[in-house]
This record gives C-alpha cells, sequence and structure tokens, in this order.
C-alpha cells in the first residue's frame, strides 16, 4: 500500500524517548502529544465507518516561556512519516487583509507531504535512477559503445554497422574501454572533464527547495497547473549545455528520477497523507486571543483570525495546487504561553476545539543542569564544537555546570523569568572571552570551573540594573 505504511509507525514510548533526546522533563506534555499522533495510526488502521467519526485530539499545550513548547514542536517535525508544519498565528491576518491567510498552512502541509513523498522515492528507486544516469552518461562518454547493454550485449539494431560482422576482437576491445571508462565514472576520476549534454528545459528538479511559488498561489495563480499547461502546449524543448561530468551526473539522474515517479500518483499520495497523517503547530496562538472585550483596533482583526481559524481546525477543504484537501482529521497542537491572556480569552468555540490541555512545568535547578549537558545540541556541547574548530578544548567541571544552572535560576527567579533561555544568556558571557581570545591568545584545553562562573557572573547578578541589560 502507500508509503507511509510501510515504516513501522512509532508508538508513544518511541516517541516519547525521540522527544526526551532533546528536551529534558515535561513527561505530560510529552505523553499527551505521543498519545494524539499514535491515535492518528489506530484510527487509520479501523473500518471506514468508525473511522469517519473518530476526531483528531487537538491539544493545547500552555506554559511559561522559555519551558520547551517550541523545542517539542521542532522535534516532532524530525519523527518519519509525519508530515509536520509549524505556523506562528501572529503571522496570520483575517480574509481581506494584506498577509497570510489561515489556509497556507494547509497548503504548506501538502508541501512537506509531496517532498517526504519525494525523498522516500529517492531511497527506494534512486539506486535504480542512478544505475541509469550512470549508463546514459558513459553512452555519452564513448559513443562506440553505446550500443552495448552490460545485460543484453549488443543490440540488433537494422543500422549500416549491423548487417557488418562484428568483430570479435573489436567487440573485446569495445567492451573493455567501456568497462574501464564505466570504472573510471564511478571512482569520480573524470569528474572535472567536461561533457556535451542535452537537457531537458523542462525537467523540474525533483528535490525542490521550498520555492516562492506561495506568493503566487496566495493570489490564485496556480503554478504548476499554467506550467504543466504551457508545458504541454510548447514542445519540450532541449538545450545543448557543457557541463562537468560531475554536474553531468546529477542531471541525468534528476531526469531519470523525473521519468521514474508518476507525479499523479505522487500527488495524490500527497494530499491523503496531509489529510490523514498531518500535523500542524499554532504557535503563539496566546498572541491572537485578546484579554479585553474591546471591540476596536487590532483585537477585531485578531478574533478575525481565531474565527478564520475555526472551519480549518473543525473540517473544512481547502484548494491546494495539487488538489483539494480535507483538513477533517488534521492534528492541531496550539501552543503559547498565555501570560498576559488566558486560554478562556480565545473565544470559546476554538476554546472548544482544543479539547486536550496540558500545561507546562516551570524548569527547576535541576532541570537547568540537564539542559546544559544531556540534548544532543546542549549548549555546553555547541560552544565546546565551536571553539574546537578554533583549537581549543573546553572542558566543563561539574561545579561550573551546578553554578551556571544556579545563577540562570537566580536570575529568573530576581528578574523576569525567561526560562531556559536564560541558560544561553549566562552562557553567552560566560563563554565571551574564550570566544574572543581563540585562536589568537588562547589555545589547548580551557577548563571551566565553578569559580571561573562565579566571578564571570556573580558581579552581574549583583548590580541589579547591569543584570537587567545584560543576562
Ligand atoms: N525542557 C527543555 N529541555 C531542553 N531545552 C529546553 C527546554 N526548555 C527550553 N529549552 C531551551 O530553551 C530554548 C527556548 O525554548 P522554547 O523555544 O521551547 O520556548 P517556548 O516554551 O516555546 O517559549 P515561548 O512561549 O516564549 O515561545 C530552546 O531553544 C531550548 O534550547
Ligand atoms: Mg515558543
Amino acid at each position: 500500500m502507500s508509503e507511509q505504511q510501510m515504516q513501522p509507525e512509532k508508538t508513544p514510548q518511541q516517541i516519547v524517548d525521540e522527544l526526551d533526546r532533546y528536551v529534558i522533563g515535561q513527561h505530560k506534555a510529552k505523553r499527551a502529544v505521543a498519545i494524539s499522533l499514535r491515535n492518528r495510526y489506530r484510527r487509520r488502521c479501523l473500518s471506514r465507518d468508525l473511522r469517519e467519526d473518530i476526531r483528531p485530539k487537538n491539544l493545547l499545550l500552555i506554559g511559561p516561556t522559555g519551558v520547551g513548547k517550541t523545542e517539542i514542536a521542532r522535534r516532532i517535525a524530525n519523527i518519519s512519516g509525519i508530515p509536520f508544519v509549524k505556523v506562528e498565528a501572529t503571522k496570520f491576518t483575517e480574509v481581506g487583509y494584506v498577509g497570510r491567510d489561515v489556509d497556507s498552512m494547509v497548503r504548506d502541509l501538502v508541501e512537506v507531504s509531496m517532498s517526504l513523498l519525494r525523498s522516500q522515492r529517492i531511497e527506494q528507486m534512486g539506486p535504480k535512477a542512478r544505475e541509469r544516469a550512470h549508463e546514459k552518461l558513459l553512452d555519452i562518454l564513448y559513443p562506440e559503445g553505446r550500443r552495448y547493454h552490460p545485460l543484453s550485449g549488443f543490440e540488433k539494431s537494422s543500422d549500416e554497422q549491423s548487417n557488418l560482422p562484428i568483430d570479435i576482437e573489436e567487440t573485446d576491445s569495445v567492451l573493455i574501454k567501456r568497462q574501464q571508462l564505466s570504472e573510471q565514472l564511478l571512482k569520480g576520476e573524470l569528474d572535472e572533464k567536461e561533457v556535451e549534454i542535452d537537457v531537458n528545459d523542462q525537467a523540474t528538479p525533483v528535490v525542490e527547495v521550498f520555492s516562492s511559488q506561495t506568493g503566487f498561489e496566495e493570489m490564485g495563480i496556480n503554478m504548476q497547473g499554467l506550467q504543466n499547461m504551457l508545458g504541454n502546449m510548447l514542445p519540450s524543448r532541449q538545450r545543448r549545455r557543457r557541463v562537468k561530468v560531475c554536474e553531468a551526473r546529477e542531471i541525468m539522474f534528476q531526469e531519470e528520477m523525473h521519468n521514474i515517479i508518476d507525479q499523479d500518483e505522487l500527488q495524490k499520495e500527497a494530499l491523503n497523507l496531509a489529510q490523514e497523517s498531518g500535523v500542524i503547530f499554532l504557535d503563539e496562538i496566546d498572541k491572537i486571543a485578546s484579554s479585553f472585550t474591546s471591540k476596536s483596533g487590532p483585537d477585531v482583526s485578531r478574533e478575525g483570525v481565531q474565527r478564520d481559524l475555526l472551519p480549518l481546525v473543525e473540517g473544512t477543504s481547502v484548494m491546494t495546487k495539487y488538489g483539494i484537501v480535507k483538513t477533517d482529521h488534521i492534528l492541531f497542537f496550539a501552543a503559547g504561553a498565555f501570560n498576559v491572556s488566558k486560554p478562556s480569552d480565545l473565544i470559546p468555540e476554538l476554546q472548544g476545539r482544543f479539547p486536550v490541555r496540558v500545561e507546562f512545568d516551570a524548569l527547576n535547578v535541576d532541570d537547568f543542569k540537564r539542559i546544559l549537558v544531556e540534548p544532543q545540541n546542549a549548549l555546553t556541547r555547541q560552544y565546546q564544537a565551536l571553539l574546537e574548530v578554533d583549537g581549543l578544548s573546553v572542558e566543563y567541571t561539574t561545579d561550573a555546570i551546578e553554578a551556571i544552572a544556579r545563577f540562570a535560576f537566580q536570575a529568573n527567579a530576581d528578574h523576569e523569568n525567561i526560562g531556559a533561555r536564560r541558560l544561553h544568556t549566562i552562557m553567552e558571557q560566560l563563554m565571551e572571552e574564550a570566544a574572543f581570545d581563540a585562536p589568537q591568545k588562547l589555545s589547548g584545553k580551557y577548563v571551566v570551573d565553578g569559580e571561573s562562573v562565579e566571578k564571570a557572573i556573580a558581579p552581574l547578578l549583583k548590580n541589579h540594573d547591569l543584570a537587567r541589560f545584560i543576562l
């Protein structure tokens, strides 16, 4: 069946394990996310009539700033097989105003599904396309060997040469030459040589970088359709280009991939994948909740955005360039700090569409300590890697980690609580000197211990005004 079913779906525990690699603590939130994701899969396994009635469990993630809400979202994006987009709710404007309309996130989701499926296809069929591209390139580099194919031998063709008795020796030498060339090509020895190839002007690359066509799409212009239409009307133009062998290999690979992939089928599958497995993460949802009941100023527009969101969350059809997407079973996660506004400041209809509420925990000193060292992208590791480039090998003592965490916690208590982001500002202060002095004044081992943290940070904390600006 479809590709996504070929990959084993992650169990809730596996999803939590995956998130654990980057996000410390927040177990309730991780569990809730994992359950919602798994429920999609469970639903897909049911009979059609049951399936239709089961609604996705949309989540509202609530927590103070800097405790990992967005971080969780970023990590869900990496869980394979799930088309996922994260958008800031503040980006949208009410329909009719200049700006992005809410439907664009569904279009983005389909785009993500497309590229997910494309890379799956490349994984599956890439080797075959590579092989074909290699043979084609060989044909160009060594035209005499053109009619030899490794499996079927020489082609019997009706042109002049085939009537001539083929000289065995010649056959051998052609074969050997081709074989040698093939090996050289594979080893990359010919990469820098130039070769002339015909490129199809219309072959679109299979791996598309996120294109700028959304702008057109928002204006209601269907670029793909336009392109296809024009493409069918105009004969595909071949252009002769001189390129390096390594480039030629890539171009031919793309062309072969393009030939192998059935575009229509791919689009259909992408629409389905977005509908059935898509996840949309609406970040900063609290920023569009109005804490006042005033009906003037920006609040009207914020409420307008909320109203625009309703049908999407409830289930509606959105036109995308690949076809219509029904949003009934797209899973929505919304997250916000809700320090100024409260979830109850959202319009009631929207509140009701996020039935599962999860609160994030505030982070304590122990969490900070773990955040500093445990995640795969931990801050201390980032500084180590950066300075390693300049020949400085940084080490942190346990005391140092302890002190950084303590100072961060204290700064949060004394000033504004910005959660784990405080670790970033403190680390920046702490490492400033090393970052500047490497490599000219500093090299070799560089130990950060409790004392040096104390020396760098404590004076800043003591001075209230200084701390407010610097930390
Ligand atoms: N629980 C955590 N585990 C690991 N790192 C964390 C955690 N919480 C926060 N961080 C770190 O702090 C940074 C900010 O966190 P994040 O972006 O998730 O904040 P947020 O909860 O979305 O806050 P806001 O409401 O301000 O958007 C992250 O880049 C990450 O490095
Ligand atoms: Mg955030």
